[in-house]
């Protein structure tokens, strides 16, 4: 995987001058590499950090609490990697209090080229290969839950959306995936690890970029549900089918169903999981949709009510309107 030295002064001056409404029009300019449902990432369109992606997470109030979730962070990255042997692009982070003494951090990593990223190359490639690239998220995803079925002290989480992995030496002039290609895993900042049961990322993290009228009722009723999403391969599998909703492309989901029982019941038969159905990834893809578009509403609102009411601050880069 590779640490990646960091040009702090310059991703400093960054934040100095960032503009989270307008990343593109900060100071020292941003470019857009891709959105999830809660965090954008960019290129510093400035030398030192041009060629990196870099993700940031201002969700901190003390310095006390980014420091633990930095050593969860590079303890799930090294789960990952060295005891897994899952690909993760170079990487490394930069932590600081900015200028108004808020705790931010900084995931950085090398950047990929955006065609070469699933939800990406999806499009561009053609259909039988589109099945081996779903196998092959598979078959990364196989060694994480072989992992925690193998010992019980440390279980891991993943979020195995096609968008989180790359596809390394991928030439979108000539798109090919077959079943020696090497993937990349990248969304690495929600750092889901269990050690003797116990979390490892305070849940509550995940509640901060969240408007503060919505907090409680997610905590009461949806947080826990998120949070095991993860650590169950069924769940996990049903969700990377759903995203070629998302993506648009619903004239997959058939063979995706048909690929994933096949790889459940042979590759993964040992892992002991319930098969798929249609029926349940297109309720749970309309229920999927709903919560994030609204929660994304009503990030909208807060950002509105603290910006322009309230005159606030408001720290967090939120993605343009997202297609379903
Ligand atoms: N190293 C990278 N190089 C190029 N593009 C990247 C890189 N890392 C992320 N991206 C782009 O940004 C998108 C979002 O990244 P990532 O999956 O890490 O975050 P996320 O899904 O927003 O996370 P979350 O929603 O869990 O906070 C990716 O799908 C990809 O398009
Ligand atoms: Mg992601």
């Amino acid at each position: 995987m590779g640490v990646l030295q960091i040009d702090l002064d310059h991703l400093q001056a960054f934040e100095r001058g960032l503009d989270p409404q307008h990343v593109e029009r900060s100071a020292i300019p941003a470019r857009v590499l891709g959105y999830g449902e809660i965090s954008t990432v960019f290129e510093v369109q400035v030398d030192g950090l041009r060629h990196l992606a870099c993700k940031r997470l201002p969700i901190f109030q003390t310095p006390a609490e980014m420091e633990t979730y930095t050593a969860a962070y590079e303890e799930y990255n090294r789960l990952l990697n060295g005891e897994i042997g899952i690909t993760i692009p170079p990487h490394g982070y930069a932590s600081f209090l900015s200028d108004t003494g808020r705790p931010v951090f900084y995931i950085v990593q090398q950047q990929l080229p955006s065609e070469s990223v699933g939800h990406r190359a999806m499009h561009v490639l053609p259909h039988e290969q589109v099945l081996v690239l779903v196998r092959r998220i598979l078959g990364e995803l196989r060694q994480v839950w072989a992992f925690n079925q193998r010992q019980d002290r440390v279980q891991i989480g993943i979020d195995g959306q096609i968008s989180n992995w790359a596809i390394a030496g991928f030439d979108p002039g000539h798109p090919h995936v077959d079943e020696q290609t090497r993937l990349l895993y990248v969304d690495t900042s929600t750092p889901l690890f269990r050690v003797q049961g116990v979390e490892q990322l305070d849940p509550e993290l995940f509640l901060r970029s969240a408007p503060s009228f919505l907090a409680w009722v997610l905590r009461r009723f949806f947080l826990a549900d998120v949070v095991n999403r993860y650590y169950d391969l069924h769940r996990v599998a049903v969700d990377l089918i759903a995203n070629f909703y998302k993506e648009q492309r619903p004239e997959f989901i058939p063979d995706l169903v048909r690929t994933v029982n096949e790889f459940l019941t042979t590759e993964a038969a040992a892992l002991d999981v319930e098969p798929v159905s249609e029926q349940e990834v297109r309720s749970y893809y309309r229920e999927d949709a709903f919560i994030w578009s609204f929660y994304l509403t009503a990030r909208r609102i807060d950002r509105f009510l603290r910006t322009r009411l309230l005159r606030r601050e408001y720290p967090y880069i939120l993605p343009g309107q997202i297609k379903r």
